[in-house]
């Protein structure tokens, strides 16, 4: 692809500012990884995350993260980030997998995604329902508002495979018992994943994942940045949100959320261009992770853009003798 102006240049090599901040928090987050302390892993991920967030030449802010300003005290809701530069809203997940990391399990990743002012849905901490499909499919083949069974079959005509190929992939969850009994009468296969939806949803736009539609509930915020992530590579998404009581409802009501039933589509929930990096701290189907070595380590990221589509995977090995990057 051609450069086509100075717009164009400020916004890839932003692209790849968001890769030294994910690579941060996951520089961090490995030196927690199988100790048992999910809460300590986080918080180094959030440390590390916003102190890289110092040198990345935006005027941000964080609309999707830690918790409200009273929760948390780093990339909390409404945290102004950056050195200056460009208006953005940022969404975070600075250590998404927390267990996985204190269990040394697979696919904990750092996550971080950028949208021009408004264009991320200002999703309340609470559960979503997602649905999400790869790229390439018919619009609207499947939808939340359709039957389990009727999804997998329209799913399957779509993708000419008989249903019993078809692979779904969801948190194994207790309250997923009935989607699970669904999913296998009409006669798919299921990758039950223990934690980190994001990755999950992701892998349906990995065909090497082997996972072809994402279902079921997790966290509302890494919803949103699921749905960042599959603008840039491609795919469909749906989400809903899901209220537990009144004070849920009039607490998104004041985040701008006026109907609670309301499905909204993947450009609902991330509009415009949109950018998406995460660095892998433990590995899995989507990103290695941190290989932590005497001197160093070396990282593994994704960086993507919706605006021209490209996917790009990032190698980097830190040195932490000359000190050019060290997560301490
Ligand atoms: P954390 O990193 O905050 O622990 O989240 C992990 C996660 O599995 C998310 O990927 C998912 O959206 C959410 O938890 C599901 O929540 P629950 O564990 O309550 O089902």
């Amino acid at each position: 692809m051609s450069i086509r102006n100075l717009e164009d240049v400020s916004d890839r090599n932003l692209a790849l500012e968001l890769v030294r901040v994910t690579e941060a928090a996951a520089l961090a987050a490995s030196r927690w990884i199988g100790r048992g302390k999910k809460n300590e892993a986080d918080g180094a991920a959030v440390e590390a995350m916003r102190k890289a967030f110092d040198t990345v030449a935006i005027d941000g802010t964080v609309v999707i993260g830690e918790g409200e300003m009273d929760e948390a005290p780093m990339l909390y809701i409404g945290e102004k980030v950056g050195m200056g530069g460009p208006a953005m809203d940022i969404a975070v997940d600075p250590l998404e997998g927390t267990s996985i990391t204190a269990k040394g399990g697979q696919n904990s990743i750092t996550t971080v995604a950028l949208a021009e002012k408004g264009n991320f849905l200002h999703a309340p901490d609470i559960y979503m329902d997602k649905l999400a499909v790869g790229g390439g499919l018919p619009e609207g083949v499947v939808s939340l508002d359709a039957s389990v069974a009727e999804n997998l079959k329209n799913l399957a005509l779509a993708k000419k495979i008989d249903i019993s190929e078809i692979m779904v992939c969801m948190l194994d969850r207790e309250r997923h018992a009935e989607l699970i009994a669904k999913c296998r009468e009409a006669g798919a296969r299921i990758t039950l994943i223990g934690d980190g939806d994001v990755a999950g949803v992701n892998a349906v736009s990995q065909p090497e994942t082997g996972i072809d539609i994402y279902m079921g509930s997790g966290g509302a915020p890494e919803g949103i940045l699921s749905a960042a992530a599959l603008r840039c590579i491609g795919g469909q998404m749906q989400g809903r949100l899901l209220f537990e009581d009144d004070s849920q409802i009039e607490r998104a009501r004041t985040m701008g959320i006026t109907d609670p039933n309301r499905i909204y589509t993947i450009t609902e929930m991330a509009k415009g261009d949109v950018m998406f990096a995460a660095t892998g701290v433990t590995g899995g189907p989507m990103l290695r992770g941190v290989l932590r070595h005497a001197t160093g380590a070396v990282t593994h990221s994704i960086v993507m853009r919706s605006k021209s589509g490209t996917v790009r995977y990032v190698e980097a090995r830190h040195n932490f003798i000359t000190k050019t990057w060290s997560p301490d």
